[in-house]
């Protein structure tokens, strides 16, 4: 009897601990991506440690991720490409999905292709899922900003596809106007869109217009102003705390930060969320066993002000800078 409780206990915990595979949505070229990535942005001025992504990145795979989100930016391929590779015995390339993003310093059609090689090189790849242009903005490693066209360097992405350095490209950090622009002049439709999405900044006009497009969104800081220790104080509410999101946590046996993940995931978006924390790893991928009703999703919708907690008003001057520009500006 009490062998056959611990067997029981044991196939409960290996099932929600190990191996939740996040569904696959479809892509305009084909392709498919899966529904959940792991984040790997340290913050602004963090210098990164030796190992601590690359660990994340193999709780990561054992977990169940099969998509991983980086950037050249992020200083940390190299450390993305070592947690992988720790992993390719049990889990093969193909069923992973690598996503990074081009360096605004690289935003010329030819400077394109090199940058992605130095990319594939850190993170040790000889290609990536799905390259993205990182912002719209170009700016030179000295801090000058590169007023070239955000076409040009579309083009630059279309020829490093067609090379099969990235399956798939997309945009980052683009409005509607300019993803208009690009279609009108013909040029390929972008896979994907990521950009902020959390409960503050939902982005409803521009969901509906990637789904229109056919787009598929990534969203980015998903817990946006969730946790006290990251928001700012003139933050919008809820804070992890809120006692409605508690209700509806406890109904589901989730944690609140399940549950803002799981919202997002039923707004069609692909959720980023970051950690380094093997627990919180775990837990973040464990939202695909639950649904959230239309009660609740009204509730978690009135949390939207438009609240933007990455808004790079350092870049506002840019004539591609990609926001409304902040009413007291
Ligand atoms: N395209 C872009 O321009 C852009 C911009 C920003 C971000 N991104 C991407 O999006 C990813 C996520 O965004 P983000 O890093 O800004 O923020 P985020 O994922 O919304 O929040 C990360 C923070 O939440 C904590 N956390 C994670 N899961 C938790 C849980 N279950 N319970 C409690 N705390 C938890 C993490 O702590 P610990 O790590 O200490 O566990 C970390 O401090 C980035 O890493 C990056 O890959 C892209
Ligand atoms: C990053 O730095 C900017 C200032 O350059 C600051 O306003 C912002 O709060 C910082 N973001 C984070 C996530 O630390
Ligand atoms: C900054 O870098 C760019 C690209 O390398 C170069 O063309 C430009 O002259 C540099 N500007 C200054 C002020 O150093
Ligand atoms: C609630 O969730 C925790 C963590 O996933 C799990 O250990 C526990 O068995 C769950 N309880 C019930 C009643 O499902």
């Amino acid at each position: 009897m009490y062998k056959i409780l611990v067997l029981v206990t044991f196939v409960a915990v290996s099932l929600t601990h190990g191996n939740i595979l996040a569904p696959k949505l479809k892509l305009n070229d084909g392709r498919e991506i899966p529904a959940l990535a792991l984040g790997t942005w340290l913050g602004n001025n963090t210098k990164p440690s030796a190992n601590e992504v690359e660990l994340a990145v193999g709780w990561a795979i054992d977990a169940g991720y099969r998509h991983i989100d980086t950037a050249y930016a992020y200083k940390i391929e190299d450390q993305v490409g070592r947690g992988v590779a720790s992993k390719l015995n049990g889990v093969p390339r193909s069923e992973l999905f690598i996503t990074t993003k081009l360096s605004n310093s690289h935003h010329a059609r030819d400077a394109v292709i090199p940058a992605l090689q130095e990319s594939l090189q850190e993170l040790g790849l000889d290609y990536v899922d799905l390259y993205l242009i990182h912002w719209p903005l170009g700016q030179f490693a000295n801090l000058t900003y590169d007023f070239t066209d955000y076409l040009e360097t579309w083009r630059g992405m279309m020829d490093a596809k067609q090379q099969g350095l990235a399956k798939s490209i997309g945009l980052s950090n683009f409005n509607e106007q300019m993803i208009d622009r690009i279609i009108d002049n013909g040029l390929e439709v972008p896979a994907v869109l990521q950009v902020e999405i959390n409960l503050n900044l939902q982005q409803p006009e521009l969901l509906h217009y990637c789904k229109d497009k056919n787009i598929v969104v990534m969203g980015y800081t998903p817990f946006g102003s969730l946790f006290y220790g990251k928001a700012k104080s003139d933050a919008p509410p809820p804070r992890v705390d809120d006692p409605s999101l508690i209700e509806i946590a406890k109904k589901y046996n989730k944690t609140v930060p399940q549950i803002t993940l799981r919202y997002l995931i039923e707004l069609g978006v692909i959720p980023i969320p970051k950690s380094l924390t093997k627990k919180r790893i775990e837990q973040n991928i464990d939202v695909f066993d639950f649904k959230l009703t239309e009660e609740e999703r009204t509730l978690l919708k009135s949390f939207d002000k438009g609240y933007r907690t990455i808004p790079q008003l350092k870049w506002l001057d840019h004539p591609f800078y990609p926001f409304k520009k902040p009413l007291n500006l």
